[in-house]
């Protein structure tokens, strides 16, 4: 209790020394700046993106023979959006379109981009996601191979862990096929931007019939 007390009054020592002085010219960190979903909306059909990730985020099913390959977007946290923006951008991710889509937009765009897919309805799946196999692997990991369990990062159901800044992506409900390319992706090291390589760790153990079962699971979360 007495250090506080004396902390306290260090603190109001101190800032009225401070305040008796004349102002300082030092800078104020400047905070993210948030983006506009507004502005988003507008700039996301603008910038074409809506054309493959739907103007609701959610992508393009499989009816539209797109076969599901384009990423949902909906509800997806905005820090996550702008990172592989980013990515695609400095080609630490590599996809040769999203390369020049992610050329043709600045941070701005990016930041409001990502905010009006954010503010949108989470991405859901069909429900149909019957799959042990994946659900075994989601759910409880397999500490043999040293795979975390899916659920202690990208939470409950693959609906994500709210916090801020958050950039482990919301999969549950995610399109099928997308999913199961990003899955290989990531075991052949062909993806390779998660920090410290975790999800090259996870998935180089997996076999091509647990990746389709994940993919099963998790797209009809
Ligand atoms: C011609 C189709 C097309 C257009 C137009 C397009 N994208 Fe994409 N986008 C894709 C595909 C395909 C992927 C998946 C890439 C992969 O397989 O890694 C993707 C992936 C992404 C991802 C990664 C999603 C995730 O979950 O990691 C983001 C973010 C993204 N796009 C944002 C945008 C933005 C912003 C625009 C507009 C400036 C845009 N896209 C325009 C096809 C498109
Ligand atoms: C320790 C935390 C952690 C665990 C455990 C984890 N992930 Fe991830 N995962 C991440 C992070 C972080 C990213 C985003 C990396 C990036 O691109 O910046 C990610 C990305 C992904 C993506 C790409 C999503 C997209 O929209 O492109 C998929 C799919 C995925 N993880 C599936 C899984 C599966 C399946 C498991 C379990 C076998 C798993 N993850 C376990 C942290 C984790």
């Amino acid at each position: 209790m007495k250090c506080v007390v004396q902390a306290l009054l260090l603190c109001l020592f101190s800032y009225a020394c401070f305040a008796a002085t004349p102002t300082p010219t030092k800078s104020i960190p400047v905070p993210a700046v948030a983006g506009d979903a507004e502005a988003g909306k507008l700039k996301s059909e603008d910038n074409r993106c809506q054309e493959c990730h739907g103007p609701d985020g959610n992508g393009q099913g499989p009816a539209t023979g797109a076969a599901g390959k384009f990423a949902k977007l909906a509800g997806q946290y905005p820090d996550y959006l702008t990172k592989q923006i980013r990515d695609f951008r400095s080609g630490l991710r590599k996809h040769d379109f999203m390369l020049i889509m992610a050329k043709s937009i600045d941070e701005t765009d990016s930041a409001d981009i990502a905010a009006y897919f954010a503010s949108l309805k989470k991405m859901q799946g069909d429900k149909g996601g019957e799959n042990p196999v994946g659900k075994n692997l989601f759910i409880n990991g397999d500490a043999s191979r040293n795979i975390l369990p899916c659920v202690s990062c990208h939470g409950i159901d693959g609906r994500g862990i709210d916090a801020p800044q958050q950039t482990i992506p919301v999969i549950g409900g995610q399109e099928w096929r997308y999913l199961e390319k990003q899955l290989q992706d990531w075991r052949s090291g062909e993806r390779h931007n998660s920090e410290g390589g975790i999800m090259n760790t996870f998935t180089k153990p997996l076999t091509d019939k647990e990746v389709q079962a994940l993919a099963d699971y998790i797209s009809g979360l």
